[in-house]
């Protein structure tokens, strides 16, 4: 089965929870797929609930759990017609002995084997079980025959059993399935992405995430940001069939596909990695790190004590990065982001003057809806005179789509070639 060619939507995926002790495995396994950006809905076989409630899966996952193939409420809600439509992916982790069975040979007596039958996506097991019944015969043989079926298999690990056995059947780590099946996506959506080409060819460099600035050696002002935004450009960029890489600060996001990522702390840090990659060669910059304004003037070589009612702490300006590199002789096409609340125009208009970009995307951050640590956001593109381009609108979309959709405008103007001078 394949992917289909719908690139770089959210991405939406049905998980599969079959009875074994490994299903609380699969509470982390959500919380994994949602780092990656995942839409995740859970079926769970009656063997399932027997280890974890579908309470804890809803929870983690913000969406119903579904138990019941012939339940009138559930079916005239989301059926299992339409969570077989509704998945581009179906993951079965832990993937039981029985579950295994009746996939490979297409019994439909519960909700998820008949999800199976019904569903046109791609489909993942990560089998988990006893060491024997991972070895015996006909599991084997129904693997044989699904992975002829063109079902992907997340091998088990060896190791101790919960059951006190030494051997083979162990679920692989959440964290390892989440990066195959995110993998798997990024690989086929490069794939449909190539054949447009977007960004072939460029290397694309990308800040993201908050700068850390030390007060002491334990110490720090930081922000809230969490580096979505950017990691989902770094996605979509890369997708593009760009070379990229992405300058971070510290955020807890796994690197996505094929991004080649270094870790920064302080602005400063994230100003010397840019220069020397922009010197060794970008073709576009894109700034979506929330750079701290601001550096303590004198770091303290050792912990300030706690003493008095007030401390005094003295800030230096720090260098604005996306305006440095703007600078330089042989400069990228430059991206800039803005926050604003009020005249957004004008002050993104300023901004990109200010700063010499050649566009900039603009967060409107008053409304609570989008922003910071959403998964969503909306923006208003500008570009620079000479390229004279209209304005665009980037409608209320997920992270990810509103990075496929900077692409498309990073690349319609790099195509006009008429950088700031
Ligand atoms: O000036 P302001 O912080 O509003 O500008 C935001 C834009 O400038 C973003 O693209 C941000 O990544 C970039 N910036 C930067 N270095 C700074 C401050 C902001 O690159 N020191």
């Amino acid at each position: 089965m394949k992917l289909d060619a719908n690139a770089l939507q959210t991405r939406r995926i049905v998980l599969g929870v079959t009875g074994g002790i490994a299903a609380y495995k699969s509470a982390i396994l959500v919380r994994r797929l949602k780092d990656f950006g995942f839409d995740v809905r859970v079926v769970m076989t009656h063997g399932a609930q027997a280890f974890i409630t579908p309470l804890t899966f809803q929870a983690l996952s913000g969406n119903p759990v579904h138990t019941e193939l012939l339940d009138p409420t559930a079916e005239s809600g989301m059926g299992h017609i339409e969570l077989a439509r509704w998945a581009d992916l179906l993951l079965v982790a832990p993937a039981s002995c029985d579950t295994i069975a009746k996939f490979a040979n297409g019994l439909a007596d519960d909700l998820l084997s008949t999800i199976y039958l019904a569903t046109k996506a791609p489909v993942w097991l990560a089998p988990a079980m006893n060491q024997q019944m991972w070895a015996v015969k006909s599991t084997q043989r129904n693997l044989t025959t699904l992975v002829q079926d063109g079902i992907h298999v997340v091998m088990p690990e060896a190791g101790e059993q919960a059951c006190g056995d030494v051997g083979l059947g162990r679920l692989a780590e959440p964290e390892i399935i989440a990066t195959w099946v995110n993998d798997f996506f990024a690989q086929a959506e490069r794939e449909i992405w190539e054949k447009f080409g977007l960004l072939a060819g460029h290397h694309v460099v990308i800040t993201a995430g908050p700068t850390r600035e030390s007060i002491d050696p334990v110490r720090y002002i930081s922000n809230h940001s969490t580096g979505k935004m950017g990691y989902a450009i770094a996605t979509a960029c890369y997708a593009a069939g760009a070379d990229v890489t992405l300058i971070s600060g510290p955020v807890s996001l796994p690197t996505p596909n094929g991004v080649r990522r270094i870790n920064v702390q302080s602005a400063r840090e994230m100003l010397t990695h840019s220069m020397q990659l922009v010197e060794q060669g970008c073709d576009v910059f894109i700034a979506t790190a929330a750079v701290a304004d601001y550096r303590v003037a004198q770091v303290a070589e050792h912990k300030i004590k706690k003493a008095g009612d007030e401390l005094n702490v003295s800030l230096v300006k720090n260098p604005d990065i996306v305006a440095t590199i703007a600078q330089q002789k042989k400069r990228p096409f430059m991206v800039g982001f803005a926050a604003e609340t009020q005249n957004i125009e004008e002050y993104a208009k300023a901004k990109l003057q200010a700063k010499r970009l050649d566009m900039i995307a603009c967060n409107d951050v008053s409304r609570s809806d989008i922003g910071f640590a959403s998964d969503e956001n909306a923006m208003t593109v500008f570009f620079a005179e000479q390229y004279q381009m209209d304005k665009e609108e980037l409608e209320k979309a997920s992270k990810l789509d509103i990075g496929k959709q900077l692409v498309e405008a990073i690349a319609k103007a790099l195509n006009k070639h008429v950088p700031v001078s």
